[in-house]
């Protein structure tokens, strides 16, 4: 007993590893430079790479297969970059306008060529399930929804709330499969709705159905007059800053008996999880929740049951999205991006290769994708 005490007495005054709530002042402040030192070096590997550095696939990607395990294993403290990954901010969605500008409203033709755009699957910008023997990218995109639709059991006559819908993916392929379900469509990106306003126009579509309502608009100002029976959110919850709020504004939607599945990119290690180049180029704000984060907050949803999927179905993903983005260059190089092209393709090169790579390390069982279940508290 009293060796354990003088162990944790010990233990509190190393800093980088160990629980951080039980740190010392000044071993947590030295964390924190630790953690602001590793973003630097990591930010300037970007910048040279961007600025033209030359580094084979290979070469990056083992660079971060050697040094991502021992992060992940013994000091996950320093993969939070800044102080506001670690707490809940106040704002239900962070930085909505600042990440549609930089992410979500760049040109369409290169994401239908990057994520694929098929006749019933559109694309679709969140990892594909490749464990049920999916061949290729649209086969995983088709397996992650059924998984979907058999976890929240979707039942013909549903009708279904897709709170961050992208371009209608998941809306379209499951009314596809159900003849009743009604889906209503939220999303912020405009780029991304006029995508779906074609859509209902082509009589092809299943979002040219009634089945299928759209609002554009922001997730913290979503109201609706009518309760669902099932609401999704798929790949969306990294740009949240409030659980709490979130899950009181989902619940406020929500029949009594109704039903919630959440997916997100989850970390299993103690922190909450972000990248500064991430942050700077491709997501501002984004933050990818702890696996315990969702079901630790019950007040308003409750978890009633959780999965996680491992972090190899992103890693394949990813790495498809790379190969097609690579692809694609000839077509999608004349487009606006906000900046000269060759600038752009670097930025998405780094950013394609460095989160395809961390899926995938410490196979895929500390960075991976969380799935919850959630009913009324
Ligand atoms: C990673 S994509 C996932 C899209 C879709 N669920 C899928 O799986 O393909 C995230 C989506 O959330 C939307 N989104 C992000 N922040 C939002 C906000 N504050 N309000 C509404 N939509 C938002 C984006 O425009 C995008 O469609």
């Amino acid at each position: 007993m009293e060796s354990t005490n003088i162990f944790s007495d010990v233990q509190k005054h190393i800093p980088i590893t160990g629980d951080m709530s039980s740190k010392s002042s000044i071993a947590y402040k030295t964390t924190r430079l630790m953690a602001g030192a590793l973003n630097r070096s990591q930010m300037a590997l970007a910048e040279a790479y961007i600025g033209g550095l030359e580094i084979p696939d290979a070469v990056f990607r083992s660079l971060l297969y050697a040094s991502m395990p021992v992060l992940f294993k013994y000091c996950p403290s320093l993969l939070a970059p800044y102080e506001w990954v670690l707490r809940e901010s106040d704002f239900l969605a962070e930085s909505s306008q600042e990440l549609m500008q930089v992410q979500y409203d760049l040109p369409q033709a290169m994401f239908n060529r990057m994520l694929g755009n098929w006749p019933v699957i559109y694309p679709k910008y969140s990892t594909g399930f490749w464990q049920h023997g999916a061949t290729n990218l649209k086969e995983s995109q088709m397996h992650m929804i059924d998984q979907v639709i058999e976890r929240l059991g979707i039942e013909d006559g549903d009708h279904i709330l897709d709170f961050g819908c992208g371009w209608g993916c998941v809306p379209n392929y499951i009314m596809s499969k159900f003849p009743n379900v009604r889906f209503t469509g939220l999303n912020l990106s405009h780029q991304q709705c006029e995508y779906m306003r074609q859509k209902m126009q082509d009589l092809e579509s299943y979002l040219s159905s009634e089945r299928f309502t759209l609002y554009e608009g922001d997730l913290s100002e979503a109201q609706f007059s009518e309760k669902f029976d099932k609401i999704l959110s798929i790949g969306v919850f990294e740009h949240v800053g409030n659980l709490t709020h979130a899950f009181q504004k989902l619940a406020s939607f929500l029949k009594s008996d109704g039903k919630v599945l959440i997916h997100i990119i989850t970390v299993r290690i103690p922190n909450n999880m972000s990248s500064g180049f991430t942050h700077r180029y491709i997501f501002p704000h984004g933050r990818y929740w702890n696996h315990d984060a969702v079901p630790s907050h019950n007040r308003d949803l409750k978890t009633v049951e959780r999965w996680y999927m491992n972090g190899i179905n992103y890693h394949k993903t990813l790495t498809a999205w790379l190969e097609r983005f690579d692809a694609s260059q000839a077509s999608v190089k004349t487009l606006d991006y906000g900046m000269d092209y060759a600038r752009f393709r670097r930025i998405w090169r780094f950013y394609l290769l460095l989160l395809g790579t961390i899926f995938a390390t410490c196979d895929g069982e500390y960075n991976g994708n969380g799935q919850y279940l959630m009913t009324h508290a």
